[in-house]
C-alpha cells in the first residue's frame, strides 16, 4: 500500500482564501482592520523565518502586522513592558511572541503577561482552562491545524485510537485535550507517549492515527505503524540543511494509508491558525457579533 499525501499547503491555501473573505467583509463592516502584533527575541535563524512567513500569510489575507525585534540580550522587565504596551494598544488584536526565548527570559512569565483576549496562540493559563473545560476562546494553533486537516481529509476521529508523540506545552498536551473533547472532529480516544513511555511500539502500532511531535529526525519507523493508519508529522528537524520530520517518510508511506510530508504539511496549517484566531480576536475586541 502506498498512502495518499495529505497536503497541507493546499488545505491552509484554501482556509486562508477562506479567511480572507471573512477579513473583508469584517473591515468593510466594521472600519476595523485585524491587527497581530508578533515579537521576535534575539536571533534565531528559524524564528525568524517562521516569524516571517506568518506576517507573510497575514499580508496576503489583509490583516495588518507588525514584526517587534528584541535583542537577545533583552531583560525579561524589558519584554514585559513591551507585552504590556501592546496589551493596552486598542489597534492590536492579537499577540503572539515567538519561542524560544532567550535563556535569562522565564517564558511562562510572559506567556502569562499576554492579556487573554489578544492570546492568539492560546499559551495563556485562561486560554488553556478554557480548552480543558471544553469552551475555548482561542485554540492553539498547531493541534487545531492538524484537526482541520483530519477534518478535511475525510479522516474519521470518532472512537478512533489516537497516539500522540510528545507531552508539550505547545503540541502533545493540546493535541490530547483538542481530540478529546466531545465535539466533531474529536471524540477520540487518545493516549500520549513521551520519553518515559514503556513499550511504545506496541501503544504506537495500536494507533489509528499517529501524530509525531518529539523533535527527533526519522524517530517513527515503519515497524511502530499499524498497516492502513493515519501519521501525521510534526517535526520540523533540519539535517544536513535538510527539513525532515519525526517520521521515516518512505518506508512508513509504504504502511499508512495517508501521512503528512515534511515541509508542506502541519507547518502551513498551523500559520492558517493563527490567521483565525486573530480575525476572532478583532472581532471579539470591536464588539462583531455577526457570524
Ligand atoms: N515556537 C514554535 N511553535 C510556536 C508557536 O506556535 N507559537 C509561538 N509563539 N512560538 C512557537
Amino acid at each position: 500500500m502506498t498512502a495518499s499525501i495529505i497536503d497541507g499547503k493546499a488545505i491552509a491555501l484554501a482556509i486562508r482564501e477562506e479567511l480572507g473573505l471573512e477579513v473583508s467583509d469584517f473591515q468593510e463592516r466594521t472600519g476595523v482592520t485585524p491587527h497581530l502584533a508578533a515579537i521576535l527575541v534575539g536571533d534565531d535563524p528559524a524564528s525568524a523565518i517562521y516569524v516571517r512567513n506568518k506576517q507573510r500569510a497575514c499580508e496576503k489575507a489583509a490583516i495588518q502586522s507588525t514584526m517587534h525585534r528584541l535583542e537577545a540580550d533583552t531583560t525579561q522587565q524589558q519584554l514585559l513592558g513591551l507585552v504590556e504596551q501592546l496589551n493596552t494598544d486598542p489597534l492590536v488584536h492579537g499577540i503572539l511572541c515567538q519561542l524560544p526565548l532567550p535563556d535569562q527570559i522565564q517564558e511562562q512569565a510572559i506567556l502569562d503577561a499576554i492579556a487573554p483576549a489578544k492570546d492568539v496562540d492560546a499559551f495563556h493559563p485562561e486560554s488553556v482552562g478554557l480548552i480543558v473545560q471544553g469552551r475555548p476562546r482561542f485554540l492553539p494553533c498547531t493541534p487545531h491545524g492538524i484537526q482541520q486537516l483530519l477534518l478535511r481529509s475525510g479522516i474519521e476521529t470518532s472512537g478512533a485510537h489516537v497516539v500522540i508523540l510528545g507531552r508539550s506545552e505547545i503540541v502533545g498536551k493540546p493535541m490530547a485535550l483538542l481530540m478529546v473533547q466531545k465535539q466533531e472532529g474529536a471524540n477520540a480516544t487518545v493516549t500520549i507517549c513521551h520519553s518515559r513511555t514503556r513499550d511504545l511500539a506496541a501503544i504506537t502500532t495500536s494507533a489509528d492515527i499517529l501524530i509525531a511531535a518529539i523533535g527527533r529526525p526519522g524517530f517513527v519507523t515503519a515497524g511502530m505503524v499499524k498497516p492502513g493508519a493515519v501519521v501525521i508529522d510534526v517535526g520540523i528537524n533540519r539535517v544536513d540543511d535538510r527539513l525532515v520530520g519525526d517520521v521515516d517518510f518512505e518506508p512508513v508511506s509504504e504502511i499508512a494509508a495517508a501521512i503528512t510530508p515534511v515541509p508542506g504539511g502541519v507547518g502551513p496549517m498551523t500559520i492558517a491558525m493563527l490567521l483565525k484566531n486573530t480575525l476572532a480576536a478583532a472581532r471579539e475586541l470591536s464588539g462583531d457579533l455577526s457570524n
